[in-house]
């Protein structure tokens, strides 16, 4: 059956901002969470600390926290090495998220390391982030395909969602980073993932909508029993490191399907439709959601 409750954790200020071309205004993404936590998101993934050439769009994350310190919601970043943790503690960070990858081109082009070698660089990371009483996330690139190496095997997926699990990290957040998942794939993912011992509890699932299958992808993961799933406001996102990568699926999407289905998010579908046509105003193209053009033509 379907959960009563899904936890939606946002991710459009840090997906979905990392991949604009223009620089967004540090002002204007402090806006952007605000409304957000308005509409009642309460995760909002706000920023990264990773090196600032390598994602010049967020190398304003120090500027952007004290702005945000106030907000009323989880606001957990990205951090890639103790460089980034030890800068992410400095602003007060109460959780942070690890990004690994199921595959070695992916792990090369976005960490310069290899599978194993960004895993040795997470470890004294998440350790020192627990000993901090800091909340880890890990999330898991390409789980279902990758640009370079095509279809991805499952047991390398869940090989390196163990690793992740098994240093330390609270949940895992599978990444489908290109879109190219299918109902049935999420669907034997999360079985295999079930039969390793990794419980639905500590699972999250991150859709790009690339092949307009991330709702699909997300129905089928309700029905097998997650219940946290990663969204951006308004469609916004992909990736610099990983060619064809297009923006999450909708926030908007998502909780118009669940407020269909009767499952509770705590999210305003007005307010948070509003906040993106904000938001796209000032990136200078229209959401690509269908839900936010729908409710913002009416
Ligand atoms: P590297 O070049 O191997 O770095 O990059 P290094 O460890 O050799 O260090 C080189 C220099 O960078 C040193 O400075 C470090 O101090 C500095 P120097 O001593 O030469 O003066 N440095 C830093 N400075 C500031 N903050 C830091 C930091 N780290 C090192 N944190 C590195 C390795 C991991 C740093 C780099 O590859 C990187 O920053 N990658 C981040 C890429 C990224 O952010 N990608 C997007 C997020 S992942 C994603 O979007 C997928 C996801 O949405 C899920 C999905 O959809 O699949 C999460
Ligand atoms: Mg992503």
């Amino acid at each position: 059956g379907l959960p009563t409750r899904v936890r939606i954790h946002e991710v459009g200020p840090r997906d979905g901002l990392q991949n604009e071309k223009a620089l967004v205004p540090v002002a204007l993404k402090a806006e952007f969470i605000r409304r957000l936590a308005e509409a009642g998101l309460d995760t909002i993934e706000a920023t990264s600390f990773v090196h600032p050439k390598w994602v010049p769009q967020l190398a304003d994350a120090e500027e952007l926290m004290p702005l945000i310190d106030d907000v009323a919601a989880r606001l957990p970043v990205l951090v890639p090495n103790e460089r980034g943790l030890d800068r992410a503690l400095a602003l007060g960070a109460r959780e942070i998220a690890v990004f690994a990858s199921a595959t070695e081109s992916f792990a090369k082009a976005n960490l310069n390391r290899t599978v194993a070698g960004a895993l040795e660089m997470f470890e004294p990371v998440v350790a020192k982030a627990e000993d901090a009483g800091v909340a880890v996330r890990g999330y898991l690139s390409m789980c279902f395909g990758d640009p370079w190496e095509g279809q991805v095997p499952i047991s390398q997926t869940v090989s390196v969602s163990r690793r992740l699990l098994d240093m330390g990290c609270d949940e895992i957040s599978l990444g489908d980073t290109i879109g190219v998942a299918t109902p049935g794939h999420v669907r034997e993912l999360l079985a295999t993932l079930n039969e390793a011992g990794v419980t639905n509890d500590r699972l999250a699932v991150h859709f790009h909508d690339t092949y307009g299958q991330a709702l699909a992808n997300t129905l089928a993961a309700l029905e097998h029993g997650v219940t946290t799933v990663d969204a951006s406001a308004g469609g916004l996102g992909g990736c610099p490191y990983a060619k064809s990568a297009t923006g999450n699926l909708a926030t908007e999407d998502l909780v118009w399907m669940l407020d269909g289905l009767g499952i509770e998010t705590g999210v305003d579908i007005g307010r948070l439709t509003a906040t993106s046509v904000w938001m796209a105003r000032h990136l200078g193209r229209p959401s690509p959601s269908r839900t936010v053009r729908a409710l913002s033509q009416k």
